[in-house]
């Protein structure tokens, strides 16, 4: 027999789960924004496309820019034809888009709220039922603040409390952009909502494969055995991309590669990677466990020399043969900036398992290719029976799980070449998701807001995550924000970084991968 409250569970349960959601409107703010057009919208077609939105569903877009409802509408057919995993079909965008509204206002003017408020009541009215509010805040943290509060002093955030309709929302990463902040968004979220309406989202966990790493994790005996201090040399978390800032200047500027991927999605990869096993797989117990892990880890060494840390922006060079500016020559940046585009971070956990482990964290855009993976690279074998040399061409064992693109997982070993002579190479067995299960997987962002429309906040941060993790990060953007450009290192697009960040690694004798 099943156990059935494990088999409620979203790890374990597929999508089929969130048909039956109430009557839901899903609020966007940011709206005119490239994460909307990229992720949200291909989203929401796809859901539909699956049939998988509730049958009355309604989506109102806000931005502070004025974009009439039939623009909007042609805007986001756009963004189905650029980023959707499947190709527009018009019969299926036609019952979403013809309940799709677009609001403008400001995020700090409370009688846009209101007005909002009087929209969705008009749409209860006209179905002659209650419906769910999801507010999803897609704008940069600057302004999470006022949304939150304006969520609060309209209404919208205690309409239908405590019955299913009930309104919830997602807050996007980074969530504050320091230790301080982050409390301060806590507290306000604390007095507006309960802590069951709340989503803060951090995409990667929606991510199939990332998901599948605490399966490889705790599925599987081969590998527990060796997951610690005494058999892992150093683990290499890469997130790589080859876009550039686009027209996310905005935004970006008050971000930088650090706060905008590695407080929050490589610092999540991390925990999933180094927690102990928890105790069940209900959200709280694998939030308890990444939290602890969180704490384990050491604060950073901050110093030009000796520090644990490199940030660059990228110079211009070429990406897939295309000639490109650097980051100081992009529309809306300041020629003076000194937000990094690429960070790397050396991070030492203080625990039982990993104490003395090196962990390698990089993230970067305008780089040698678009690729998200984790390395665990293992010690090498005691003795000398093969000692490296021209006949035996060696490498450390290596436990790689790509999370994208080519998602899969591939084991490193050394094997012997075939002859009459003892010569030995390098060898890859190889996990492919796509030859294994077939391709076109859902986006995290389908999985995400389902989930979050029928309230399981298994695969969201919790408000100690993020603190937890802030309160590592914090010290790091205070510190560079104190010196400047000073110590600024700088990339060719279309290359692995710079090369400073070699010697993060080269005073452990250890080498970036070339993933
Ligand atoms: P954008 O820079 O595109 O900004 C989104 C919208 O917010 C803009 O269209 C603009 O709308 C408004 N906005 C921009 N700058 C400001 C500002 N300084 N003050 C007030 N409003 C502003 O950002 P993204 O859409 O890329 O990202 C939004 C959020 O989503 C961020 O928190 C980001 O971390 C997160 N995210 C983004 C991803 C992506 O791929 N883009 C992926 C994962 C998460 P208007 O002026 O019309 O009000
Ligand atoms: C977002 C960042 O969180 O993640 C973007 O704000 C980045 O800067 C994006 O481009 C990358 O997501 P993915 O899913 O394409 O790896």
């Amino acid at each position: 027999m099943p156990d059935t409250s494990e088999s409620r569970h979203p790890f374990l349960e597929g999508l089929s789960k969130h048909r039956g959601s109430p009557p839901t409107v899903i609020v966007v703010f940011g709206a005119s924004g490239d994460l909307t057009a990229r992720k949200l919208i291909p989203a929401i077609y796809n859901l539909g496309y699956d049939n998988l939105l509730p049958a009355d569903f309604y989506l109102v877009e806000f931005s502070r820019k004025s974009i009439p409802d039939d623009v909007f509408r042609s805007m986001a057919v756009d963004s189905i034809n650029q980023f959707s995993r499947r190709e527009l079909d018009g019969g299926v965008w036609q019952s979403i888009g013809e309940r799709a509204f677009y609001q403008s206002g400001g995020y700090d003017d409370l009688e846009a709220f209101n007005q909002l408020r009087k929209r969705i009541e008009k749409i209860e009215k006209d179905l002659g039922r209650p419906v769910q509010s999801l507010f999803y805040i897609s704008t940069p943290p600057s302004v999470f603040k006022p949304i939150l509060e304006n969520l609060g002093k309209s209404g919208l955030a205690s309409r239908h409390l405590g019955e299913k309709e009930a309104s919830k929302v997602i807050v996007e990463k980074p969530f504050g952009r320091d230790l301080e902040s982050a409390r301060v968004l806590n507290d306000v979220i604390s007095r507006v909502f309960q802590e069951k309406q709340v989503f803060r989202i951090d995409h990667y966990l929606g991510k199939e494969t990332v998901q599948d790493l605490l399966v490889q994790r705790f599925a599987n005996s081969i590998f527990e055995p060796l997951w610690n201090r005494r058999y892992v040399e150093c683990v290499q978390i890469t997130v790589a991309e080859d876009l550039g800032v686009g027209s996310r200047g905005g935004y970006y500027e008050q971000s930088g590669a650090t706060r905008d991927m590695i407080q929050n999605h490589t610092m999540q990869l991390l925990s999933l990677t180094a927690m102990e096993p928890p105790v069940s797989l209900d959200p709280e117990s694998i939030r308890d466990e990444k939290v602890k892990l969180l704490k384990a880890i050491q604060p950073l060494k901050l110093g030009p020399e000796d520090g644990d840390v490199v940030r660059a922006q990228y110079g211009e060079g070429l990406i897939g043969g295309e000639r490109v500016p650097g980051y100081l020559q992009e529309e809306g940046i300041d020629p003076e900036s000194n937000t990094e585009t690429y960070s790397a971070l050396r991070l030492s956990i203080n625990n039982w398992r990993w104490e003395g482990v090196p962990f390698y964290l990089r993230s970067g855009k305008r780089m040698g290719r678009r690729v998200s993976e984790i390395a665990i690279q293992l010690k090498c074998p005691p003795g000398n029976l093969f000692s490296a040399s021209e006949k035996f061409d060696l490498a450390a064992n290596t436990i790689a799980f790509q999370i994208q693109p080519d998602e899969g997982s591939t084991v490193l070993l050394n094997a012997k070449i075939p002859g009459l002579e003892t010569r030995t190479q390098p060898v890859k067995m190889h996990f492919r998701y796509s030859t294994t299960f077939g391709s076109n997987t859902p986006e995290a962002y389908e999985r995400l807001i389902l989930d979050a429309m029928i309230g399981d906040s298994t695969l969201f941060i919790r408000g100690d995550e993020t603190e937890a993790s802030w309160n590592l990060i914090s010290p790091l953007n205070d510190y560079w924000d104190s010196i400047g450009r000073r110590g600024m290192e700088s990339y060719a697009s279309g290359s692995w970084g710079p090369l400073e960040s070699e010697r993060l690694l080269w005073q452990n004798r250890h080498q970036w991968r070339r993933p």
